[in-house]
């Protein structure tokens, strides 16, 4: 976007979800982690996002979800409460906000991180264009960053392109618990095609919720080994990715997903939400790769879906082996393709 636009009182924009493959798991104070993440955004998997400030009648949000009047509407009212201390024009205005992701709702995709990413957006070219500041700046994105994570802390990895780190750690000066930083440079070419097949297990609702999953790591026995094994496997990962280093990668991924995992089952009370067909999969995956010698590897959030990662030149025989051997297990028979992303996009009016 460039330069600023004077008194603006909407704002309309595309953001998509990101997944991750160091695994943010745990939080102290208000949405800051307890351990470092590194994320890539996916292009097919978005939410748009339009708000419009008004004073109009005394309802202080009016929510619509693919045109429909939604209750969430007061998750968004409680945030901006929230939010309003860095942004204190919140308190002068009534919001319209109109709001549909790309992805169906029974996609198993977590659309908090892409809603709030685009929330997050539209609140920031609001807040720049009342104070008049240059909107097009590093402190644009960084804003954005930290009023997503303050909605959900994953949505701050949502509104740069490609990877993102959140999270203090000694790789970067500039990182930070506060906002995602974009790791735009140096990261090696085989990446720029990295795909993400989306294989769903299940669609339903999810038996534990992020933020009591979260909660979950606040007295947890191997509280302290996680948070140095994410650290050991932020700085593996980030050197595969600047090197190409595939083996590598596929090896950080699927520990740091299973690490997930493991954190839920031990904690107390615990959690399985891996199913049979999401632990058939990940054999035949593994499988695949030693038979094929092809880089795939698989990560999971907090629930069964698989993310089956892959490179775009092993295309033709990943999608092959998808058909062949997974999509049995996937609800439905569907799978959702999808890969790295290009970034949020500001829609013109
Ligand atoms: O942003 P939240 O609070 O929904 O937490 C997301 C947690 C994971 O998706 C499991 C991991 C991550 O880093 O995105």
């Amino acid at each position: 976007m460039t330069g600023t636009v004077k008194h603006i009182h909407w704002s309309h924009w595309k953001c998509p979800s990101n997944i991750a493959l160091v695994k943010y798991w745990g939080k102290r104070d208000f949405q800051k982690p307890m351990n470092p993440s590194l994320s890539f955004v996916l292009r097919n998997a978005f939410t748009e996002t339009s708000v419009e400030l008004h004073k109009d009648g005394d309802q202080k949000v009016e929510f619509y979800f693919e045109g429909v009047a939604s209750s969430f509407g007061e998750r968004i009212e409680k945030y901006l409460s929230q939010i309003s201390i860095h942004l204190p024009w919140i308190n002068k205005y009534n919001f319209r906000i109109h709001s549909r992701n790309s992805f169906p709702h029974s996609a198993g995709i977590a659309s908090s991180a892409s809603s709030f990413g685009a929330l997050a957006l539209c609140l920031t070219e609001l807040d720049f264009a009342i104070s008049g500041k240059e909107a097009d700046s590093p402190e644009f994105w960084q804003k954005a960053s930290e009023l997503a994570r303050m909605g959900s802390g994953s949505a701050c990895r949502s509104v740069y392109p490609g990877f993102s780190i959140w999270g203090k750690t000694h790789l970067f000066e500039s990182a930070s618990d506060e906002h995602a930083i974009n790791l735009a440079g140096g990261i090696h070419p085989i990446f720029s095609g990295l795909r993400d097949a989306i294989l769903l297990v299940d669609s339903g609702t999810k038996e534990v919720s992020s933020s009591v999953g979260h909660q979950l790591m606040d007295n947890h026995l191997y509280q302290h080994s996680r948070i140095a094994q994410a650290h050991q496997n932020l700085n593996e990962l980030y050197l595969a990715l600047l090197t190409g280093n595939q083996e590598k990668f596929v090896g950080v991924v699927e520990n740091e997903a299973l690490s997930l995992h493991a954190m839920m089952m031990t904690s107390n009370p615990s959690f399985i939400l891996l199913k049979p067909a999401s632990l058939e999969m990940i054999s035949r995956i593994r499988r695949f790769r030693t038979k094929s010698k092809i880089p795939v590897c698989f990560t999971i959030d907090a629930g069964p879906n698989i993310h089956l990662l892959y490179f775009q030149e092993n295309e033709l025989d990943v999608k092959a082996f998808i058909e062949r051997e997974l999509l049995i297990f996937c609800e439905n028979v569907k799978w959702i393709d999808d890969q790295i992303g290009a970034g949020p996009e500001r829609i013109a009016k």
